[in-house]
């Protein structure tokens, strides 16, 4: 992390980077901002990005890429079988995690798609720090069953807990002695654990968890999506790690487990994905599934172009300058949020800042939809898309209730080398604005509720009419300004 201190003694975060390519952006009035919420069901998934100012729906697929991937995508390879771009990301790959085989994919859940058929049977439970969307569905899908059991601090909005990502060791002790080796299809970790706020585990829990499974021949599959985060708060959070380089902590943590899979929309700022293991037995099992679902075993399913470009970001994953910028970034907004009195999830984490929508809202029922509310009424007043992680972004139990999550959070996630410190400024006066207001809003209901994966593509519609008297606050205090 480049150490630059301030003549002024201010800790600003400073870019590493500069800027050689933009994209213009187009603030709307809040008249039309309104209309745009409404007509997307009040789903910021559903928004057209022309209507959007500052896209802080994910870091997935839109991260900047540097000038050497962009060099690097034209020299793509595009032989069905074969191609030199395979070779050059499998020989990227094999350098950060020192991991002999690689399989494409042609995204994340893709890779949890064919993980899943690989190493689940109906009725086994998959142990994990916590899920994610798809990879729950996946699992559930097939007829299995996810045990979250990270340690309580991870449901904790405000700990000190420098990783809230880490596995209880004792519930999984517990797991193992009541179901057995055949009870259980494998163990997941997922890195910067994206549902609690991007929050991160240590290698030494990481390899904790590696000796038991390993001790109980339970395959370990690490979810590395959100690795640069994780990397980067185990070399600053994590004394033991603190004299070693990113490198060192990629090939610890790849050591560790027996199967890494990622999302190439997070993981190399770039698109695709793809499985890495050491074990010839576990690529064996696992490759009749990519020229199934995904395409021959030298591209599955990516574009070469993607492919060279996330070759490239994963020698950048290794520079402690490139990864650190988005976390730093993050903590930034989190503390000047903190500031204002605004509840966000802390420690601040990777991925993006974290409100708490349930202290944000505490007038709001849970089946009202607090977290959805809020990305909603957040775009309204600020044209800031963020995204809904709480109740709405479940999926409803099999008997038709509605299983409330543990956290109802709005994801302002920050795409890692896209936005300038100004945007950060303007985003956290807005949220304080619509904090300062916050009686206001009020709660959703649904329009049109999909069974599968809802949040993504679901409608509602709001409960009331509180979405005009916001817009007419906002006028009131801000005049004639966008
Ligand atoms: N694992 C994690 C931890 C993720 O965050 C994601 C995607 C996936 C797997 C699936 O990967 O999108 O390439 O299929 N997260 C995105 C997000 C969608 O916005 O957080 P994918």
């Amino acid at each position: 992390m480049a150490n630059i201190k301030f003549f002024s003694g201010k800790t600003t975060p400073i870019e590493m980077h500069r800027v050689r390519i933009i994209q213009k952006l187009n603030l709307l009035p809040i008249n039309e901002r309104l209309e745009a919420m409404q007509q997307a069901g009040n789903n910021t998934f559903l928004l057209k990005n022309a209507d959007v100012f500052l896209d802080m729906l994910t870091d997935s697929g839109v991260n900047a890429m540097s000038n050497d991937q962009l060099a690097a995508m034209s020299q793509a390879d595009d032989s069905y079988a074969g191609s030199a771009t395979f070779y050059r990301l499998e020989k990227a790959l094999r350098h950060v995690f020192g991991m002999e085989y690689f399989l494409p994919a042609h995204q994340g859940r893709a890779c949890e798609h064919v993980l899943s058929k690989t190493f689940l049977k109906k009725g086994q439970v998959v142990p994990m720090n916590y899920h994610f969307t798809t990879a729950k569905a996946h699992i559930t899908e097939l007829g299995g069953e996810i045990l979250e059991i990270p340690v309580k601090d991870a449901f904790d909005m405000t700990s000190t807990c420098p990783f809230k990502g880490n596995l209880d060791i004792a519930a999984l002790k517990q797991i193992i002695a009541e179901r057995g080796r055949e009870g259980i299809g494998y163990v997941r970790m997922e890195a910067g654990t994206n549902l609690i706020g991007g929050q991160p585990y240590s290698l030494q829990n990481l390899r904790e968890v590696s000796k038991l499974c390993r001790a109980n021949g339970i395959p370990l599959i690490q979810d590395v999506s959100l690795l640069s985060d994780n990397l980067h708060f185990i070399k600053q959070r994590e004394a033991a790690c603190k004299d070693m380089s990113i490198h060192e902590i990629a090939l610890a943590m790849a050591e560790a487990s027996d199967i890494l899979y990622f999302s190439g929309r997070k993981l190399g700022f770039a698109r695709g994905g793809g499985i890495c293991t050491a074990s010839r037995q576990y690529y064996l099992d696992i490759r009749g599934f990519i020229p199934l679902y995904e395409g021959f075993l030298t591209y599955g399913g990516m574009s070469v172009r993607e492919m060279e470009a996330l070759a490239v970001g994963m020698y950048e994953t290794l520079d402690e300058d490139v990864i650190s910028q988005g976390p730093q970034f993050i903590e930034y907004m989190t503390n000047e949020l903190i500031k204002h009195n605004v509840p966000v999830v802390t420690p601040p984490g990777g991925l993006g800042c974290h409100l708490n929508a349930r202290d944000f809202l505490p007038h709001l029922k849970p089946t009202e939809y607090p977290a959805g509310s809020l990305a909603s009424a957040l775009y309204i007043i600020s044209g800031v898309r963020g995204m809904e992680r709480g109740t709405l972004s479940e999926q409803r139990n099999e008997d038709g209730s509605e299983p409330i999550a543990p956290m109802e959070l709005v994801r302002l996630a920050l795409p890692r080398r896209v936005f300038t410190m100004s945007q950060i400024v303007y985003t956290v006066d807005r949220v304080n604005w619509l904090c300062q207001n916050r009686h206001l809003v009020g709660g959703l209901q649904w329009l049109d509720e999909p069974r599968i994966l809802r949040f993504f593509y679901g409608t509602l519609e709001q409960i009331g009419d509180w979405q005009q008297r916001l817009v007419a606050k906002f006028r009131e205090d801000f005049g004639d300004s966008l």
